[in-house]
């Protein structure tokens, strides 16, 4: 079942809509201004549904406060394009510079995120299509763009369909917040474990853009092949992860993923049973955990360090200006695919 409820309107005046799907067993709910994922409620285990994604409580609240990326569809290229610049097909692009005033971050200031889209319903699905110009922020190409999200039991996929008429560059990503404790909880998500399929991590510098190095996790703080503890790693000022303020901020690479969808985390809260897990068919998962969070959620509630934990299925980060990367170049006329599962669960 899918309802539908008015969700505010825009800081244009746009006025925006919330599709719930609801299946008995867990509920999605999406706005169609920026594809944002509003709410995941999902059962503990004791049968109740905690809402494990952070967010606001209208579209007023996304629209106003951007920094978070709290739910947001990302594109047209997630996470940072070093310089903000690139060149295809011998011409030098370049894009908006929002992020330390150098680099272009989750495709720029009115990327996909901060835009409204077209809604078709499923019976289990929502699809939210747009066309996003050439020139936008920009990047080259009219850039036809479709998010669906599908929930079956307690299982949300997440469906990136796109198709350009120019040669272009492409990573799209969901940027979820997950809080296992609920999403209006004064609980962080210190008491979750983390688990992650890679025994590789993309080194970063302060601004958290990737030098170009994969190092072995073996013996770091990036280390999660065997669920951790989070409150036993983050936090920590003095080692390697000051760089990105004692939080992570960094990239794995699932070379096990062969195109296809794979395992790649988990997040468990053992206090409520609630566990998550995240499939991808793409190469990487950038890991943020929401280390320089400082903003006020749903219902009023406080959101600071540690609040919540982004698992970002994309390729890899800044991948057009590195030469080794998987390649995000998405030919003129080709279809793009990829899809992202976020499976969740009483353990
Ligand atoms: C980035 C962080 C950034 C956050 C919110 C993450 O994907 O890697 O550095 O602060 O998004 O914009």
């Amino acid at each position: 079942m899918i309802t539908t409820i008015p969700f505010g309107k825009t800081n244009k005046g746009e006025s925006v809509t919330l599709y719930t799907i609801d299946n008995g067993e867990a509920k999605a709910s999406i706005a169609n201004f920026g594809a944002n994922l509003v709410a995941f409620e999902v059962k503990d285990k004791d049968g109740c549904f905690v809402d494990i994604s952070l967010g606001f409580d209208n579209a007023a609240g996304y629209d106003s406060n951007r920094g978070p990326y709290f739910g947001a569809t990302v594109g047209r290229f997630a996470n940072r394009i070093g310089g903000a610049k690139f060149t295809l097909g011998g011409k030098e692009y370049n894009v908006t510079k929002n992020f330390c005033g150098k680099h272009c971050l989750h495709g720029g200031t009115d990327g996909l995120t901060f835009i409204m889209y077209d809604v078709t319903l499923g019976n289990d699905s929502v699809s939210l299509h747009t066309v996003s110009p050439d020139g936008a922020e920009g990047f080259p190409g009219n850039l036809d763009f479709t998010v669906k999200y599908t929930l079956v039991g307690s299982e949300l996929s997440i469906e990136y369909f796109a198709k350009s008429d120019a040669d272009t560059v492409v990573g799209f990503t969901n940027h979820s917040y997950f809080n296992l404790n609920g999403a209006t909880s004064d609980k962080t998500i210190l008491n979750h474990t983390l688990n992650i399929d890679a025994d590789g991590y993309l080194e970063c510098d302060s601004d958290a853009l990737v030098t170009g190095d994969i190092h072995p996790v073996k013996d770091t703080p990036y280390d999660f092949r065997k669920p951790k503890l989070l409150s036993d790693v983050l936090g920590d000022d003095t080692g390697l992860l000051s760089v990105t303020g004692g939080g992570i901020d960094n990239g794995y690479m699932l070379w096990g993923t062969k195109r296809e969808l794979s395992y790649a985390a988990t997040v468990y809260n053992e206090d409520n049973g609630i566990a998550l897990d995240c499939y991808t068919d793409l190469p990487g998962l950038h890991i943020y955990t929401g280390t320089f969070v400082d903003v006020i959620g749903k219902k009023g509630t406080p959101h600071g360090r540690f609040s919540g934990i982004c698992l970002e299925t994309q390729g890899a980060p800044n991948s057009m200006n590195v030469r080794y990367f998987p390649s995000p170049i998405l030919k003129a006329g080709e279809e793009y695919y990829s899809k992202t599962v976020y499976k969740a669960y009483v353990k």
